[in-house]
């Protein structure tokens, strides 16, 4: 199976390959976009100021309960850095295919996975888009090549999972829990972390395929960098609305597991990215979860009489099996597993 990558560089494809061609329903192109996803500034959140830090923390419930999404400014990860990830992607997936396929991996847990579109396996459309996932948290998993790239990663992650650390902190206060409640309740500090990064080539056809079809993402919180093109639409009161971030931004949304933890109250929100003729988008995300082992269900402080047990408790490793082996169905994998 080519990579998109090697399909556009091999022939300049002028238009789409029909087994690329996905079927869109005419509410999918619906934009609206005279709502902005909400910001949440980091170091108002950490800050030692108590008035800015409850002020924050009131911005950050908002945000999640009623969007999933946020952007997050001054978030202390260098804009050296930030570049330096984007610039060590570009590299992985300039290497020969021959290189990057050693990387393949069979099966959807396996550490390192290299591919194109979501699985190849299932998809019904292929989807414009390459793929390297790895698992780097507790253990680091990454591909040995180009040089140098597993040192920024490990950097990268690193801060990334700072970052998320003290997200998760604010949220436990913005949803009246003990600070360290979801550290410790689904023992964070040896959490999974998956380093996806995405790699969209130029098509000529946009409006025919996608790169990424309408999911939400397992896991607590997602946080996403992005080159200079944008692609991500998220899906707000039934509209889509595209995510353009601010720049040196990052976007931030919640995943299955808050969701579930939180019987409901935090939803984790559809997104899907769609790609341009311009150039090629590049977008990494990590995902901070549970270790793999654990099983989540809703939390006791989230059930009463009024909200009873919506969720049935899963193990994280077999949720992440079941999403990632099956198709995207344009809806959450929550609804397929309740
Ligand atoms: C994702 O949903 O995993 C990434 C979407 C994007 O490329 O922005
Ligand atoms: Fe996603």
């Amino acid at each position: 199976m080519l990579s998109v990558k090697e399909l556009v560089e091999s022939n300049s494809v002028r238009s789409v390959p029909s087994n690329y061609i996905s079927l869109k329903s005419p509410e999918d192109s619906m934009l609206y976009e005279t709502e902005n996803i909400p910001t949440i500034d980091f170091s108002q959140l950490t800050s030692s100021n108590p008035f800015d830090r409850s002020k924050a923390i009131q911005q950050l419930g908002y945000a999640c309960r009623d969007w999933g999404f946020f952007m997050l400014i001054n978030h202390g990860v260098s804009e050296t850095l930030r570049e330096k990830m984007l610039r060590a992607t570009q590299s992985f997936f300039d290497l020969s295919e021959e290189e990057k396929k050693e990387y393949a991996g069979e099966k959807v847990l396996d550490p390192i996975r290299y591919g194109t579109s979501f699985n190849v396996m299932v998809d019904k459309a292929l989807f414009w888009r390459d793929f390297l996932k790895c698992h780097v948290h507790p253990h680091l998993n990454v591909p040995s090549k180009p040089t140098g790239f597993s040192e920024i990663v490990d950097e990268y992650i690193r801060k990334s999972r700072e970052v998320v650390g003290e997200l998760l902190t604010g949220i436990c206060g913005s949803l009246g829990l003990e600070e360290n409640y979801i550290h410790e309740k689904l023992n964070v500090e040896l959490g999974a972390q998956m380093l996806i990064a995405n790699f969209y080539p130029p098509c000529p056809k946009p409006e025919l395929t996608m790169g990424l079809p309408a999911h939400t993402d397992h896991g607590l919180l997602t946080l996403l960098l992005q080159n200079q093109f944008c692609g991500l639409q998220i899906q707000h009161k039934g509209k889509w609305i595209p995510a353009n971030p601010l720049p040196n931004s990052f976007l931030v949304n919640t995943g299955d597991h808050l969701e579930i933890l939180t019987n409901g109250k935090y939803k984790s929100v559809l997104h899907r990215a769609v790609v341009n003729t311009k150039g090629t988008r590049i977008s990494i995300a990590t995902a901070h979860g549970a270790p793999l082992d654990t099983i989540v269900g809703p939390a006791p402080e989230f059930i009463d009489c009024d909200n009873p047990e919506a969720y049935r408790a899963i193990k994280y490793g077999d949720y992440i099996q079941f999403q990632q082996s099956h198709e995207l169905h344009r809806r959450s994998c929550l609804d397929r597993i309740r």
